[in-house]
């Protein structure tokens, strides 16, 4: 492309076509001239000059006023037809859709308006419509006619303009000279430089070789970046690793309302246990219990739900209700990852039971539950939990504060307040506060509390056994720390690709 362009420039006689005749006379598309004339500009064999044109065009509406009339002028006429007054329903009766517009630009130009009548002003006659005249000439206008300049510094034109009849269009042209290294015939540059061309000397001909544009930027690599709420969460996970948590399996975000709910002490009346806060399954549907242990549990759990259960610590009542096995082997999207805190403290319970053994542990896991709520600038379906909980001897509240205290300050929240709560599964419950900076207000970032007798007697724990636990918020304080006032644009799928390829992987 660009040699054929350089053999039509050769040709003529300077001064040389603009690009926008050249493309014409070549049959080429203009932007096909101009890319070739720029990588001959680049190559010195031409120089350009950048140009501008512009010509009108008419929009749809004005294009129809070019040939059938204006609607103020056709209003006007309408009026002079009626000896220059006339009732408005008249003549919108007469004129359609054309009364509307007509009565809006005519208004003072030709006649005035008052409420049911049109009058013409004095001493106008019905001379020609102008601005169809006017817009017919512009609807003809083209690049280089010539009268783009006169037309558009007319008055009568800009208003035509104000009322949006039509659009400037510019085109951008240049017009070609001679270049300091023009020829007729484009030498076929080489990129590489070989050792023959330095043996030979044919390196001091730099006409020969392109040159390197050293000031190119390299090409882009594309480093590994990490989800902003993953770095988040890959930070917690360090913290409760060096504070001596050890990890739980998560891999199951379909739970049973047992271990969702029921071996929580949650009665099967709770109303979270709703379809309008929990996702139920609807395959499968349920759960079978088969193992012999299990089903030993699930039965004792029933029990605690309608009577009750006792130990050294006192007696409970229960909820006394009669409780529904069917209910509790429903399939759900877990709802918290308290779930998973009750599957351990079952199996450690067991493992209790076997050994003889009592082991204290900490635990702890970061991963997604699901909730039917409303959605908002704080609240997904979708979000996050850092769970944990600590099975000891005389573990209570100073112990829960403590831990949570420390585990906020470790990732730089001071502030912390806790509100008295309840829980179905914890006594004392506490519900955690700390100050959003960019929502300037106090947001719950997580719950916690003393799991219940009713919930460890029937796993088979013993009175002197406390687990105190917690399950937090990962997006909240993520949102504090990335300085971020909308969980969406930490979470889902409207979150910049951007910001995950510009997180570095490491940090913090
Ligand atoms: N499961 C509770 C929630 O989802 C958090 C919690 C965990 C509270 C453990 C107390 C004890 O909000």
């Amino acid at each position: 492309m660009a040699q054929e362009v350089l053999s039509a420039l050769a040709k003529g006689t300077e001064p040389w076509p603009n690009s926008w005749k050249l493309a014409q006379e070549l049959g080429l598309k203009h932007d096909e001239v101009v890319g070739a004339l720029k990588s001959l500009e680049a190559r010195e064999y031409v120089a350009l000059e950048q140009l501008r044109e512009s010509r009108f065009e008419l929009s749809a509406e004005a294009a129809r006023y070019a040939t059938e009339g204006t609607p103020d002028y056709r209003l006007f006429s309408a009026l002079l037809a009626r000896g220059g007054r006339a009732e408005r329903a008249e003549l919108e009766q007469e004129l359609g859709a054309a009364f509307k517009s007509g009565l809006q630009s005519g208004a003072k130009r030709f006649f005035t308006v008052d409420k049911s009548c049109l009058q013409v002003l004095p001493g106008l006659e019905l001379g020609e419509d102008s601005d169809a005249v006017l817009l017919a000439q512009l609807g003809r206008s083209a690049f280089f006619t010539g009268d783009f300049t006169e037309l558009a510094a007319r008055e009568e034109v800009k208003r035509l303009q104000r009322r949006k009849l039509f659009e400037v269009k510019t085109l951008n042209y240049y017009q070609p000279r001679r270049g300091a290294r023009f020829a007729p015939t484009l030498a076929v540059q080489r990129a590489d430089l070989t050792a023959e061309d330095l043996a030979t000397e044919a390196w001091r001909d730099a006409a020969q070789f392109k040159s390197m544009n050293l000031a190119a930027l390299g090409r882009e690599t594309a480093a590994g970046g990490l989800h902003p709420l993953m770095k988040v969460r890959s930070a917690f996970r360090q913290i409760l690793l060096e504070m001596g948590f050890e990890e739980m399996r998560t891999d199951r975000f379909v739970e049973n309302s047992f271990w969702n709910f029921d071996a929580l002490f949650q009665p099967q009346q709770h109303p979270a246990r709703d379809a309008q806060d929990t996702f139920f399954l609807r395959t499968p549907a349920a759960t079978e219990f088969v193992d012999e242990e299990l089903k030993a549990y699930v039965a004792a759990v029933g029990e605690v739900h309608e009577r009750g259960c006792a130990n050294e610590l006192g007696e409970s009542t229960g909820w006394g209700y009669a409780w529904s096995g069917a209910e509790a082997r429903k399939n759900v999207l877990r709802t918290h990852t308290t779930a998973i805190s009750s599957r351990y403290l079952w199996q450690m319970a067991q493992e209790l039971k076997r050994t003889g053994v009592f082991r204290p542990r900490k635990l702890f896991s970061i991963d997604r539950v699901y909730r039917n709520e409303a959605l908002d600038a704080t609240h997904l379906a979708e979000f996050h939990q850092v769970e944990g909980l600590i099975v000891g001897r005389k573990l209570g509240l100073p112990h829960l504060k403590s831990f949570i205290r420390q585990f906020y300050a470790k990732i730089g929240i001071t502030q912390v307040r806790f509100k008295p709560a309840y829980n179905p599964y914890t006594e004392p419950s506490m519900e955690i506060f700390c100050f959003h900076p960019t929502l300037q207000r106090n947001v719950e970032i997580g719950n916690s509390g003393v799991f219940r007798p009713e919930m460890l007697a029937p796993m088979g724990w013993p009175a002197d056994v406390s687990v105190i636990a917690w399950g937090l918020s990962l997006e909240r304080p993520a949102m504090i720390q990335l300085g971020c006032a909308n969980i969406r644009e930490l979470s889902g799928h409207r979150v910049p690709v951007k910001n995950v390829r510009e997180a570095p992987v490491v940090t913090l």
